[in-house]
């Protein structure tokens, strides 16, 4: 009886120190595909990729959002379906799907059935936005893929959400305000548009008849040139709107944000909000500390309810779940 109660005493230990070694960690696959580095296959598709087009950061930044903020970051949101993730209005305009899939082609021939497409999809955006002079963070690895898709999982705001609306949203992730805007901020440092989700403010903004005035006059202006009102065709504008640093992860957002030069009613409302105003001038003032805590916020981030160890499971193509055989 005695000898019982130590078995079960070790297996209850064993169980719970093998849950402690199944947390995330920097350089997690070391060792785990033979003499092959998995980053580095991940970097090299990601690089030739940015070469020819580098828009793909913001792809791959806003990837990682959509796919960390529903159900965790378990590259839910590759998974094709007809009721999956990737059905749900936010996630239609995602991009950067068959970058994801030629990285886990490469690392599949390196090692089979070793490296999640979740940690692809965070090792990627990591890789992105160092190529856009953002920060080299330490990402970590080790997460597993989940199972379940559900586009009725999706439940992530729209351009017109206020400023303490988002500050609730991100609390119930576990994110500060300041968290809050250096996420936003960073990520809407690249990237793009469309005209149908900021076009509200161009023209009868909440039914005045006039433009949003807290948006400045001349990018107003500008902006009814590129988005004509019942045009066919749905134009992009860059969400950062200085030419030189539209493509490039830092701080000039948060400057062109305090000139009223935000393009989303969201990011414009971040710059005077009480509780906001003093993080984006502290931002737009400083770079340096805007490039760490960024780095820090994506590596939080990038932890969302991740699964580990013996959880979820690792795919063979990122669109689609293994199979069983029957
Ligand atoms: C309250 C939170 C947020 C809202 C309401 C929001 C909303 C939007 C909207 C409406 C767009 C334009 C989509 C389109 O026209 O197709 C967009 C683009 C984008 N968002 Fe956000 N976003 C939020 C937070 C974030 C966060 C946390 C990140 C990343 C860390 C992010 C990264 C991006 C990027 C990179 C783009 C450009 C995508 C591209 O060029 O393809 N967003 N966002």
């Amino acid at each position: 009886m005695k000898s019982f109660r130590v078995v079960v005493f070790v297996l209850i230990l064993l169980s719970l120190t093998s849950d402690c070694h199944a947390a995330l960690k920097a350089g997690f696959y070391v060792g785990k595909c033979g003499k092959q580095n998995v980053e580095s296959i991940i970097r090299n598709v990601v690089r030739q990729r940015f070469a020819r087009d580098p828009t793909i950061v913001a792809a791959l930044l806003r990837m990682q959002f959509h796919d960390c903020f529903v159900s965790g970051c378990d590259a839910s949101v590759l998974l094709n379906g007809a009721r999956s993730e990737k059905t749900a209005p936010p996630n239609l305009s995602l991009r950067g799907f068959d970058l994801i899939e030629r990285a886990k082609a490469a690392v599949e021939k390196a090692c089979p059935r070793v490296v999640s497409c979740a940690d692809i999809i965070a090792v990627a955006a990591r890789d992105a936005v160092f190529l856009s002079k953002g920060m080299n963070y330490r990402v970590q690895t080790g997460r597993r893929d989940g199972v379940v898709s559900l586009a009725s999982n999706v439940n992530l705001p729209g351009p017109g959400i206020s400023v303490s609306q988002s500050m609730g949203f991100f609390a119930n992730k576990g994110f500060s305000t300041r968290e809050m805007v250096l996420l936003i901020g960073g990520g809407h440092s690249v990237g793009v548009a469309h005209c149908s989700l900021f076009q509200n403010r161009l023209y009868n903004f909440r039914n005045t008849g006039r433009p949003d005035p807290s948006m400045d006059v001349n990018l107003a202006n500008r902006l009814r040139g590129r988005c004509p009102q019942r045009s066919a065709i749905d134009n992009l504008v860059n969400l950062d709107q200085t030419p030189s640093s539209a493509l490039v992860v830092d701080n000039g957002f948060y400057k062109q944000i305090k000139a009223r030069r935000g393009i989303l009613e969201i990011d414009q409302a971040m710059a005077f909000h009480s509780s906001t105003s003093a993080i984006v001038t502290s931002f737009a003032n400083n770079g340096k500390s805007f490039q760490t805590q960024f780095g820090a916020a994506m590596i939080k981030m990038g932890a969302m309810q991740v699964l580990t160890g013996k959880k979820g499971e690792i795919r063979k193509t990122c669109g689609a779940r293994p199979r069983r055989s029957s």
